[in-house]
Order: C-alpha cells, then structure tokens, then sequence
C-alpha cells in the first residue's frame, strides 16, 4: 500500500455454516527473516510457503537491492543467491518498505554495521511509526542515522565501518527491536548481547541458529536473554515456512461467532510466543482444538479445529501474555463483542504504535457498531453483547492497517446489519487471499460504494 492507491471500500454480510479447510499463507515474521538470513548467507536458500504479501515483497526488493538474487520459481518457490554477513552493496536508490515495520527495522539493522549509506522510507503508515526504538540502539554500534523530527523516516542510515558489539535492554517488548539488534550483531566484533524484560517471538533467535550462528539465550530474574557472536559464517538453508497463526486468527475467530459453522486450519505455527491468542479463546469458552501436532523447520505446528461456540464469557486477558498476541487484540475485541460480560485487554500501550493506533482504530469502528468500548492509554475493554445482540450497521475507518479492516469484516459475519470498511486494499499486505479464503468458507463480502 502506499496510501496513494484508490481505497476499496467492502462490506460484510451476515451468514452461518462457515464450512471447510482454511489454508491460510506462510507466516509474515518466518518469511521476512527467511529472505533477510538468506541475502546474509553466502549460497542459494531455498524458501517453501513464502508469505507473497506486500510487505514480504518490498523486503524481498530491498535485499535485491542490496545485492541479493531473490526469486520466484515456477512451482512456487523462492531462491535467495545471498551476499553475505558485512556483503551489502549500497543500494542505488531508496529503500521503499510500504508498510512494514518489520521490514524496516529488520533491514536497517542488518545493513546498519556494513560500511555503506542507505535511505529508507515507507508508507503514510509507516512514516509516522516509532523508529528512534531502532535508532537509538544502532548508535550504539557506531552507526550514523538521519531522520525527521521524532526519529520518523525516511531515514538515512550511515553504517558503522568497525562496529562495536552492545549489550541492550529494550525499552519496550518487541521482536523487532530484538531481531533489528541482533542482526546488526552479526558484522561485529564479539558478542552482542539483549535483553528483553518480557520474552516476544522468537523466530530470529531459532532462524538464527539454524543458519549456523552461534545463538544462547537463556531466562533469568532480568528477563530472558539472547547472545549472538559476530561475524558466523551463515550457510544457507532450505526453509518450510508454517502457516502464519496471526493470519489464521480471522478463519478461526469467524467461525466462533458464526452459527452452525465448523472450520479446519491447517499446519499453523503455534509457536508459544505467538500463540496467545488461541490460549485465550480457549478460556472465554471458545470450541477450538489441536490436531496432528507436528514440528515442521523447528517450529511446532498443528491444524486447528474451530467450531461455532455460543456461550464465550469476557475475560481479565493476563498483562504477561500480551507478547504472544500483539497482534491479535482487534479481532479479539471482535470475538469479544459476541461473548458475555466484559473482556478487559491490559498493558497493551504498544498497540497504539502499529500500522494505526489500533486501540482508537477498533474503538471508534466497534461503537459505530453499537458496542460499548472503555480505553485508557494502555488498556481497553469491550462490553459482550453475547452471541446474537450485536447491532452492526456501521462505517469504520480502517486507517492503512490490514488487521483492522479483516476484523471489521469479521465482525459484520455476526451482526444483524451488515458492516462496512471504507478500505479494504491494506489486506494484501499480509493477507492477499483472504477474501476468496473467507468467501470458499461462506463469507459473504462484496466491494461497494462508502
Ligand atoms: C513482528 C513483531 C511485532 C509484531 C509484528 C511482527 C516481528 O512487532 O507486531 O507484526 O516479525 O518481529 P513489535 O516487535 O513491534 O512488537
């Protein structure tokens, strides 16, 4: 999306009897990593199930533009010829990353300690999110970074000709700042250390370690630690990307709150710190169970069995579990909405620092519908109408973000008036099947006027 492009404004009718398998994409984080450690290995990996959304594909641009061969095959998968660790090449034009604040600052991480300047922007979205989170911690290494006012991009980063490695607490829970420092750890000297209070994702400290760096992380009373040794000799691999389990969300939420319905969702990465989501559906009384748990490329998966669940209660959602479903709070605030009582979401500041400030974003767009929402800076809560007495009818706004226009389309399956989003176009970002998925299941969306 460049927010340019002409808003598809797309609206959600009620239906029952959601039916069938959902196979939802390969997984965002896994796919970003995946394109990033092979342009950082030296040799051809080989990537299955690689996410083809928007954001995946400005990151697989960007390592072509730092030197990498990035490309697709005829039965669908990627190859990635990589440069190296230290073998960027300096890009000869702008770094564009769309919307993706993974792609973004995992890429200025890793180009941030190679002795060469690039400039990166995004978005409308993406140029108002934080990015002195990253900034700060790649100073440290010795890298130079020019950007707006409150560390905005575009940013021209200046990397560091000999790095020096850094041990860094990150101020805020984020796999990015993580995964961004990390990297940048890897063309420097000895060893770079971080340390995060609550532990996010860990897909780079596992990818990592399956490209042959040398990777320890271990959990203390200061939280839970990762060190990587600069300079590994990373060698290419071949990566199964699973499904992504933030994409199956919207499958799995739809057929809870949707009458009759019965819906598998195959080979999910269910990760445990990404699966937090599905821990608390699970305690709201929501049908859901695991099948055929496997692991597929280090990572544990199974398919997941959703089933229309009537009688879903509201909950205290634990502070501590808010890492392992950042970015599942707005379709929960959906599900949410069809449950009885209130669901009370804690210690959730950092959503307002995503694609859109997603606490305002569901706010505003859950009370055109007739819901009653509460909000402070940090926490929000949304009072249950239980499983037939949401009104719908609304108009909401879905500020650039793919997840709120998904979960407003989500939530007009259940309501008694259809619901409207004014821009269904973001969705391809991370999704760019959904609406034939949902529609082979019994979705019922259809393009229209505002
Ligand atoms: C991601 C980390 C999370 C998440 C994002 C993907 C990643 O962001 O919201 O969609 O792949 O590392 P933060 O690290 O900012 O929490």
């Amino acid at each position: 999306m460049s927010g340019l492009d002409k808003p598809i404004p797309m609206s959600s009718k009620r239906v029952t009897n959601l039916r069938g398998q959902a196979k939802v994409p390969g997984d965002k984080s896994i796919s970003h990593r995946s394109l990033i450690l092979g342009a950082l290995s030296v040799g051809q990996t080989k990537i299955h199930g690689l996410l083809e959304g928007q954001d995946v594909i400005d990151t697989a641009k960007a390592m072509s533009s730092f030197g990498a061969l990035v490309e697709k095959h005829e039965n669908g998968y990627w190859t990635v010829d990589g440069f190296g660790v230290g073998g960027f090449a300096e890009p000869e034009k702008v770094i564009d990353c769309g919307n993706s604040g993974t792609g973004v600052r995992l890429i200025m991480g890793a180009m941030s300690t190679t002795n060469i300047t690039a400039t990166f922007t995004g978005d409308a979205s993406l140029n108002r999110r934080p990015m002195a989170r990253i900034t700060e911690p790649l100073n440290l290494f010795g890298a130079k970074t020019y950007g707006r006012r409150h560390g905005k991009l575009p940013i021209t980063v200046v990397g560091a000709a000999s790095a020096v490695p850094i041990t860094y607490q990150t101020p805020v829970a984020s796999a990015q700042i993580k995964s961004s420092v990390l990297f940048a750890g890897l063309n420097t000297a000895g060893e770079t250390i971080v340390i995060e209070k609550e532990k996010t994702r860990d897909h780079t400290e596992r990818m990592l370690e399956g490209f042959g760096a040398e990777v320890e992380t271990e959990t203390t009373s200061k939280g839970h630690i990762v060190k990587v040794k600069g300079y590994p000799e990373l060698l290419p691999q071949e990566i199964k990307v699973p499904r992504d389990p933030s994409s199956a969300a919207f499958p799995v939420c739809a057929a809870l709150i949707t009458e009759g319905s019965d819906v598998l969702v195959p080979n999910i990465g269910l990760n445990p710190t990404r699966s937090g989501l599905f821990e608390t559906l699970r305690e709201m009384n929501a049908n859901i169970t695991f099948e055929n748990e496997s692991f597929q490329g280090g990572e544990p998966v199974a398919d997941i069995r959703a089933k229309f669940s009537p009688n879903m209660i509201g909950i205290d959602v634990p502070p501590e579990r808010a890492a392992s479903m950042i970015d599942e709070y707005p379709i929960l605030s959906v599900v949410a909405s069809f449950a009885k009582g209130k669901t009370l979401m804690r210690e959730v500041n950092e959503l307002r620092v995503k694609e859109s400030d997603r606490i305002d974003a569901m706010a505003k767009g859950l009370r055109s519908n007739g819901l009653s929402i509460e909000e402070g800076e940090d926490w929000w809560s949304v009072e249950g109408r239980e499983i037939d007495g949401v009104k719908g009818g609304g108009l909401c706004e879905t500020f650039l973000d793919h997840r709120i226009a998904m979960s407003f389309l989500i939530l007009g399956m259940a309501s008694k008036s259809s619901v409207k989003i004014d821009d269904s176009s973001p969705i391809t970002t991370s999704f760019p099947i959904f609406e034939s998925l949902m529609a082979e299941l019994g979705a019922n969306f259809q393009k229209s006027e505002l």
